[in-house]
């Protein structure tokens, strides 16, 4: 079987980061806020600037991109969160763990930056990607908003916390862990 391999991309491979952008818009239009025809729209130089301003990771199966993440601090950063944006997986590529894969890339990479916690919009429709989200630790937060195109469906916020100060009353994966950790004696979030 082809290997799927992660890779961060750079701005100067913003051809292929606009394929997969297009694809996802046209593939699952309500998963994102962006139409397919704003994108259309973006020149090379916003496209650049973009994979530049932000952490967006490709996954590849052989040399065929087949997804995509993003991190993304915000227009109005906050120092201790950060948010996980544009993830898709193309059909061609799904139900192989790749979706997981690239979620964690992000956790990793919040945890690295120092983050204590990644905040995310779902669809409340999306029971793939909820499925998905849980799965890596996501939780609902309670916080949601109208769908900014589509009446009736609603985007829940969710969040994984990354720093076990934040555990207490939270019913987290990571608290969790982090409380057996405590109890044999042993320091710091596992990884
Ligand atoms: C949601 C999406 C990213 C999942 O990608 P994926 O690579 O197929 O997901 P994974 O294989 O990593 O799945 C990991 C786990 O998530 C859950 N999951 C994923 N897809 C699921 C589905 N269709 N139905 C139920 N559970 C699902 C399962 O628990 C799965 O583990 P399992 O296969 O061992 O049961 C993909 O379906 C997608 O791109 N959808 C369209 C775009 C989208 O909705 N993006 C999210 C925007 S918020």
């Amino acid at each position: 079987m082809t290997e799927v391999t992660l890779h961060r991309v750079r701005p100067e491979e913003w051809e292929e980061h606009r394929v997969l952008r297009l694809e996802m818009l046209r593939d699952a239009p309500d998963a994102f806020w962006t139409t397919h025809e704003q994108a259309l729209e973006l020149d090379e130089a916003t496209w650049r600037e973009r994979i530049a301003s932000t952490f967006h990771v490709h996954a590849r199966l052989g040399d065929d991109p087949v997804g995509s993440v993003g991190m993304w601090d915000g227009s109005d950063p906050d120092p201790d969160g950060t948010n996980l944006i544009a993830m898709y997986v193309a059909p061609r590529a799904r139900r192989r763990h790749v979706g997981e894969r690239l979620v964690r890339a992000v956790l990793e990479e919040a945890q690295r930056r120092g983050h204590r916690q990644v905040l995310l919009q779902v669809t409340d429709t999306n029971a793939p990607a909820r499925a998905l989200y849980e799965r890596a630790g996501f939780r609902l937060t309670g916080g949601q908003v109208p769908h900014p195109r589509r009446p009736g469906l609603v985007e829940l916020e969710m969040v994984a916390v990354l720093d076990a100060r934040q555990c207490p009353g939270r019913p987290h994966p990571h608290c969790e862990t982090q409380d057996r950790a405590d109890r044999a004696g042993v320091r710091g979030l596992p990884t």
